[in-house]
């Protein structure tokens, strides 16, 4: 089903046909011309989430979105998957940073560092709270291991290492004001620690960070060895990150996933792939679209590196043994520390205007992030793709 569907998307998507060749090892994995002109549905309203009778309704009226990095210029949540030891982070912006010219200093607005236990607007969240047959379990505040419920915004300890499949997430330190459609964080579950995302269209995101091999966790469980660091549309989190219901939260409708370090599967547990989720050229949310290369993951390594998305519309993960995490960060030290990092593998997306939205046509898994599509979906895919081949 998935070789007919690339086949198929080959002939309307360059980067699709690209990857009929063998990923290359890379130091550096850039999309360029990501960002087009697009629409989502936001939730409107969550019901009854702690009953079998819950229910979800997105909004008709669809968010618009255009320009360089959309629709990840709006605000974004960075999650984490186990096997991870986060030591540093950091997320910038900046006014008119364009890759290879030396305008557009970066500003940071947020850090972390491990060692000292400092953060600076950064609120560390996980999935530890009530379930929900809508909406999965609840956003809490993270404790000390990652993982547990916390009453309170706490520091993660020093050098915690997070096992295959656990999670956590960051967020800014602002508090979200009521939950409702069209306030300040739209609709989020209630009962939970709500904060906004990192905002910036031009905005960029640093790590030092090690995915060790699996040394605990049973190989039996979702994800086993299987590390990631990416960012969600920050209003996905807050409704549902995993949910079988698609109007549960904005992620089917494409409002933003991309992932910038993760493994996809332990068959190949050491490539690190860079990809996005949304309707830039495709029609399958679930698979997205990958960079034809991987980072190397060394089980001993500490890698330092990140993803910048500059406001031309190239969107770069790189890992480079340059990376610091000042204050300020001039442009002409980022450009040489991708330029220096070592070998690029680069994807053109395509130029797309009101891509389809399919938010309506299915009931597929909204999860923010997923690996394991079952076969049901396949065959919804099927069908999406062959609508999407007609509008195109
Ligand atoms: C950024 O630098 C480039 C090359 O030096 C220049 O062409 C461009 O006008 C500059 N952009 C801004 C907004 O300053
Ligand atoms: C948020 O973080 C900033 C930067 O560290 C800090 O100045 C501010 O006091 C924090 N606000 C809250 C509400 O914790
Ligand atoms: C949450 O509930 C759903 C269905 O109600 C169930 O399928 C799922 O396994 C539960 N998740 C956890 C972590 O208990
Ligand atoms: C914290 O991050 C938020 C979201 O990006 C931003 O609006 C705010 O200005 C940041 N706070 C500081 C002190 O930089
Ligand atoms: C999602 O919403 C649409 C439109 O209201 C509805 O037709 C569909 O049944 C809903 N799906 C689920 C799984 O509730
Ligand atoms: C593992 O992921 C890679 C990269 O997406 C893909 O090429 C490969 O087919 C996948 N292997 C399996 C067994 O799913
Ligand atoms: C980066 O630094 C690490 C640790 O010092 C080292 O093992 C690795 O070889 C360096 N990588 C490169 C490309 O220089």
């Amino acid at each position: 089903m998935r070789v007919t569907f690339l086949a198929l998307l080959a002939t309307v998507h360059a980067a699709g046909y690209k990857r009929a060749v063998a990923d290359q090892q890379a130091d550096v994995l850039q999309f360029e011309n990501f960002g087009y002109l697009g629409r989502y549905n936001l939730v409107e309203s969550l019901s009854n989430v702690d009953s079998d009778s819950c229910t979800c309704e997105l909004s008709t009226s669809a968010v618009e979105f255009s320009g360089a990095t959309s629709p990840l210029d709006g605000e974004v949540s960075v999650h984490f998957r186990g096997p991870l030891v986060l030591s540093k982070f950091a997320a910038y912006v900046s006014p008119n940073y364009v890759h290879g010219t030396n305008n557009g200093t970066w500003q940071r607005n947020a850090y972390y560092d491990s060692s000292s236990g400092t953060t600076n607007n950064v609120t560390f969240l996980t999935t530890a709270g009530a379930n929900s047959s809508c909406l999965g379990k609840a956003l809490t505040f993270a404790d000390t291991d990652g993982v547990s419920a916390a009453d309170l915004a706490t520091v993660l300890a020093d050098n915690t290492l997070i096992k295959s499949n656990d999670e956590y997430s960051i967020f800014s330190n602002i508090t979200c004001g009521k939950s409702g459609f069209g306030n300040d964080c739209g609709v989020y579950r209630d009962g939970i620690p709500a904060y906004h995302g990192f905002y910036g269209a031009t905005k960029m995101f640093l790590f030092e960070f090690q995915m060790p091999k699996e040394s605990s966790a049973s190989s039996d469980i979702a994800n086993y060895n299987m590390p990631a660091i990416w960012l969600l549309n920050a209003n996905i989190p807050r409704t549902a990150q995993y949910s079988m219901n698609a109007n549960c939260s904005c992620w089917r409708s494409g409002c933003g996933e991309f992932d910038i370090f993760e493994v996809k599967n332990t068959t190949l547990a050491n490539n690190l792939y860079a990809t996005i989720h949304d309707y830039q050229g495709t029609g399958d949310i679930e698979l997205g679209l990958q960079v034809p290369g991987y980072i190397s993951r060394d089980y001993s390594a500490t890698y330092k590196g990140g993803v910048t998305f500059d406001s031309d519309g190239n969107a770069i993960v790189f890992v480079s043994n340059s990376t610091t995490f000042d204050a300020t960060i001039d442009g002409s030290d980022l450009n040489s520390w991708i330029s220096g990092a070592g070998k690029e593998v680069t994807d053109l997306l395509s130029s797309v205007s009101l891509a389809p939205s399919s938010s309506k046509s299915s009931s597929k898994k909204s999860a923010g992030f997923s690996n394991n599509a079952q076969s049901f979906m396949t065959k919804l895919w099927v069908g999406a793709v062959g609508l999407v081949l007609c509008v195109l």
